[in-house]
This record gives C-alpha cells, structure tokens and sequence, in this order.
C-alpha cells in the first residue's frame, strides 16, 4: 500500500486502532441476537434486497440443484433464509455464538435444517476448519464494514472457495465526498464506518488472489426515517480455476 493511500484509510477508518473489534462484536451480537428483527425491523427485508441484487447482477453463480453455499458472518440467518430457496445448501458461520443459536432454530422451525445450518467460528483459512469444506458460492452481506482487517478476512473465504468458486460482497459504499456514513451508537463495532470505495474492494479481492473483479451500486438504503441515504454495493471475486 503507498503511504498515500494509507493515510487516507487511517484517516477514514478505525481499522488500525488497537480496539478488539472481532470481540466487541461478539460480545454486541451475542447480547442483540435475541432481539435484532425488533431493534432493526428494516433488517429482514434489507437480506432480501441483499440477494435480489447478488441474483440480479450474477445470476450465473445460482443453481439451486449445485451450488453449496458458505454464508460468512450470517448472523441470525435473515439473509441465509432469503437466500435458501436459490441454493442447494448454506453452512452459516459467525463469530457470535447466540446468533448462530437463532440461526439453527429458526432453520429448524421453517423445516429447513437439513439444507441450512450454522456455527460459531472466526475462520483464518486453515486446514480442517469447518470439516475440510469447499464451497462454489461464499456471501458476505452487510458484515464487512465490522471487520476490523476485511484483507485477512478475504484470504481466509478465498481459501474455502472451489477452483472457479465465487465470492459476493454486499457492504457500504463509500460516498462521493467521503461523509461519515455509521451514527456514532455502532462506532464500537464498526471500523469502516465511511463505508469502502470501489478501488478499496478491488486491491482486497486481488490482493487475496481473486480474479474477475466486478462491482456494481445495489440500491440506496434509507435504515431511519431521519436517516441519510447510504449506497450499498454488490462485488465479486472469482477463485481462479485449476491449472489457470
Ligand atoms: C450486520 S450483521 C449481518 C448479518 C447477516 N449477514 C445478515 O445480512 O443478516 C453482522 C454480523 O457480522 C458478525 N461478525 C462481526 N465480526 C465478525 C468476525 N470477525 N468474524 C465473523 N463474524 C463477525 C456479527 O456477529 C454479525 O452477526
């Protein structure tokens, strides 16, 4: 990274500070989880945005007779469930331990626990984690502006992904003229709170060895009445295929 861009990313973001953002999110989520669809009553509808445009954008990476899905921070499976009828099968992951709960019973209540589960891992792309598995498809939605080093979290999904498997990120978009985007409330869990800029999400798919970058706006999102207007964004990256 040149010194000039690492001073506008110091400048934008808290990633390089030394508050524990991986467990200050476990720790937020873990006591929210419960609750999450009361506090963010826009939030299951937001998972359904969140799909219609990954589908809309690359309908390729969908079929619902093949594609085994990783869905990384999955949360209390607001997305997972919007995303289930697309998909063979969804192994949920996250680092809160009470979400991964709603997750399962939830999963288990609509009668979908056979094709849709979860677990409590922070994934670091090592052997054995999550039983060996490789996926064709991993989601990430609304989950990166919460980690703190999204460059690491990036290499870790790239390594679960199969030959010519695909990584889609849904997150914040940077604004125009670099406007604090997060409301102060969620600063504690959230690092990139100006959102991330395109060339931002392009040096961290390519610099975990993804290929075929592609970024499109997905819609702007109004979360509060008195709110701003936050643009969301859809990207993908592609594991390069065997041999390539
Ligand atoms: C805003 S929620 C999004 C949940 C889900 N993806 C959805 O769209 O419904 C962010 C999620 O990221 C998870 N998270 C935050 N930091 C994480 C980390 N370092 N590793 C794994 N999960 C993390 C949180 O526990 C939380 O469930």
């Amino acid at each position: 990274m040149s010194q000039a861009t690492s001073a506008v990313h110091a400048h934008t973001d808290a990633s390089h500070s030394h508050h524990d953002f991986a467990r200050a999110n476990q720790a937020h989520f873990d006591e929210h989880a419960d609750k999450l669809e009361e506090e963010h009553p826009y939030a299951r509808n937001f998972g359904v945005l969140s799909v219609n445009a990954m589908r809309d954008t690359f309908p390729a990476l969908f079929d619902k007779e093949h594609t085994e899905v990783l869905d990384y921070a999955c949360g209390t499976g607001m997305f997972s469930q919007a995303l289930r009828p697309y998909v063979k099968s969804i192994v949920g992951a996250d680092i809160s331990q009470a979400s991964v709960d709603v997750y399962n019973k939830q999963a288990a209540d609509q009668g979908f626990a056979s094709q849709m589960r979860a677990v409590r891992a922070e994934l670091k792309g090592e052997p054995g984690e999550l039983g060996g598995a490789k996926f064709d498809l991993i989601t990430c939605s609304a989950a990166y502006h919460h980690f703190a080093d999204i460059g690491t979290v990036t290499r870790a999904l790239a390594f679960f992904l199969k030959p010519g498997g695909a990584l889609l990120v849904t997150d914040i978009k940077a604004a125009p003229d670099g406007a604090m985007l997060v409301p102060e409330t969620y600063h504690h869990v959230v690092p990139h709170r100006h959102g991330m800029t395109e060339e931002r999400m392009r040096t961290t798919f390519e610099g975990a060895g993804l290929v075929e970058f592609a970024l499109k706006d997905m819609q702007a999102v109004k979360f509060q009445p008195d709110a701003p207007e936050i643009m969301w964004f859809v990207a993908r990256g592609v594991k390069p295929a065997e041999g390539v």
